[in-house]
């Protein structure tokens, strides 16, 4: 989704601002623009396509000259990618900038009152309009004309503004989309996301709604909407800038496949003490979670299909309720929410504006808000009770990988620890899976180890243009996510179901050359898959077995091909399966050559509803 990054200081703007646009490429984009006050006034580049388009456009016009600047990566929402419509927008008299990232929801009515003013626009978008509205309201006083046009719009915004007027200085606000401040000697930067301005210090703060900053090169100032000062807690950013670089694989989402072992392992080993799980972030009593009344888990996309794993976990560990929501509907369905509820929150980015919002309602409503978040100082983590982070480093690839892997070993922590305070779990029980989950890490390196033979699978089956996951239970947990990794990078059309319901409708697509990928590593359930397996096979599927070594020969005898994971707890299975399907999409899209990093249409952050 968009990103913004913006650069006042003493050396020239423009190279840093377009290194920041580059390292916010991953968020997905279709169009990039950036504005550099110097001694020729405000310059404004900007043009549909990728990085190295707007790159190459700086350098033909001889660079940008100064050293205060904003960047802006577009992706599209009111008004078509192009050169036009791409940020930053400049007011009517051409001196006020603006980069934006949100939406604004009003901008319809507001641009009809510019226009009646006799303002023109020249572009389709929302973001113009805040551009527009500024030039409206300003009389001399930047800082007056911002927080007076903040008070008519209404909608999500991270800002960033320069006026021609007070070249010395960047103003940035935020509401419902991240927007942080980073601090240097003899310069400040703003971003969308820490990976843009890591290069240049790791001392940032997390702007939160509502406030407004003023940043000059030696100076930052943060207000709230009133401009009432406030003071900010700055925050170290501790990881490598090499963790947001591909590091010899040829793509991110390879890498980051790759480092699931150590992803996992670093989540998981901080909170494990003494043979206990040990979650010292959380402060919710056993009186407190025997009194639940349902646990609410609510996400999107592969966060969802967490969800849907850690419904079986969680229901089987603690034997309460748990109850999936899609974030985007979870607020429009009139959900039955007590004091009693506990609402586990999942997000990688923890800024996924459906889940911010659904978060929002249930606190509403009562519950308490439990979050599983990767990025730290997020919105999600901000706003909830109590957040237990996800070590996974940064998830540049848009198809989450290791950001899935370590909240399925979360939700293990969460069932263990929870069951435990309950009371709802033996001590044998307990030590087993404690034990099978320390071993996690290194079964997760095993199976990695056999990516050749997936990569060969792929090769077999990359050319069938429709694919079915089925599987029963955690089976059909996983068969979800597989579903999603290879439709979104690979483009194929593909569903999941649960494997006992494609006799109701679906089978009916089932024909001579039609692709199903059976899990059918889930013990209690395994029979009954393998029955549903043997109806597709005899319709004439050409069928991909993936099950736990154990069961490979039964398995065997039905399918076209087998994969197998190490046997583990029946309900880690998804810890393991998982991995050969990642792999599987990751070979099928590269052999179709698709852009495996930056799938079409798609953002890694999803910050508009
Ligand atoms: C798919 C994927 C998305 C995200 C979804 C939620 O590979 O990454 O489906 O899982 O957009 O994002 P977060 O977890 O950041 O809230």
């Amino acid at each position: 989704m968009c990103g913004i990054v913006g650069f006042v200081g003493r050396k020239e703007a423009a190279p840093i601002l377009l290194e920041g646009l580059r390292r916010l490429e991953y968020r997905g984009y279709d169009s990039a623009g950036v504005a550099v006050y110097g001694s020729d006034g405000l310059q404004v580049v900007k043009t549909k396509g990728r990085i190295q388009a707007l790159a190459e456009q700086v350098e033909t016009r001889g660079g940008l000259n100064g050293s205060i600047g904003l960047g802006h990566t577009r992706w599209a929402t009111h008004g078509a990618p192009s050169d036009i419509n791409s940020h930053p927008h400049v007011s009517e008299n051409g001196r006020i900038a603006v980069v934006h990232n949100g939406i604004i929801e009003n901008y319809a009515e507001i641009r009809e009152f510019l226009e009646s003013t006799g303002v023109h626009f020249v572009s389709e978008t929302d973001t113009e309009v805040v551009a527009q509205l500024l030039e409206y309201y300003y009389q001399g006083n930047i800082l007056d004309a911002v927080t007076k046009a903040l008070h008519r719009i209404r909608g999500a915004y991270a800002l960033g503004i320069l006026c021609a007027d007070c070249p010395d200085r960047l103003i940035a606000a935020r509401k419902d989309s991240p927007l942080i401040l980073g601090f240097g000697e003899g310069f400040h930067v703003l971003a969308s996301d820490v990976t843009a301005v890591i290069e240049h210090t790791r001392d940032v703060c997390y702007l939160d709604d509502g406030e407004i900053a003023e940043l000059t090169a030696d100076h930052c100032w943060v207000y709230d909407a009133y401009l009432r000062p406030v003071e900010k807690e700055h925050r170290h950013v501790d990881w490598e800038i090499s963790a947001a670089e591909k590091g010899g694989y040829e793509h991110f989402m390879l890498k980051e496949i790759m480092e699931q072992p150590k992803a996992v392992r670093d989540t998981i080993t901080p909170r494990i003490r003494d043979g206990k799980v040990v979650l010292d972030e959380l402060e919710f009593s056993p009186e407190y979670l025997k009194n639940l009344d349902k646990i609410y888990i609510i996400a999107c996309g592969s966060s969802y299909h967490v969800g849907m794993a850690a419904k079986y976990v969680l229901e089987r560990l603690l034997r309460k309720p748990v109850e999936v929501a899609l974030a985007s509907e979870f607020r429009y369905c009139d959900p039955i929410v007590t004091e009693k509820t506990l609402a586990l929150v999942i997000s990688q980015s923890g800024e996924t504006i459906d889940t911010l919002a659904a978060l929002r309602e249930a606190k509403r409503l009562g519950a308490r808000v439990l979050s599983i978040v990767n990025v730290v100082g997020s919105s999600i983590a901000r706003e909830s009770d109590g957040v237990l982070y996800t070590w996974a480093g940064p998830e540049i690839a848009v198809a989450t990988t290791k950001a899935y892997s370590t909240q399925l070993a979360v939700v293990d922590l969460i069932g263990l620890a929870f069951a435990r305070a309950m009371g709802t779990i033996g001590e044998e029980e307990y030590a087993k899976l404690l034990a099978a989950l320390e071993d996690l890490p290194r079964q997760l390196e095993e199976v990695l180890s056999h990516r050749e033979q997936i990569q060969y699978l792929a090769s077999i089956y990359f050319n069938h243009p429709s694919v079915f996951f089925i599987g029963r239970n955690l089976d059909y947990a996983v068969g979800l996510e597989g579903s999603l990794k290879l439709k979104e990078i690979s483009y194929l059309h593909s569903e999941a179901y649960a494997a006992g319901e494609l006799k109701h409708g679906t089978i009916s697509l089932i024909e001579s050359g039609t692709l199903v990928v059976a899990l059918a590593g889930c013990r209690p359930v395994f029979e009954k898959t393998m029955s549903n397996v043997v109806e597709v096979k005899s319709r004439g599927a050409d069928v991909l077995g993936l099950t736990i070594a154990p069961l490979e020969e039964a398995v065997g005898k039905v399918v076209d091909h087998t994969l197998t994971v190490p046997e583990t707890h029946p309900l880690l299975l998804p810890s393991l399966e998982v991995v050969p399907m990642q792999l599987f999409a990751y070979y099928v899209a590269l052999m179709h050559g698709c852009d495996i990093d930056k799938p079409r249409n798609l953002a890694k952050s999803v910050t508009v509803e």
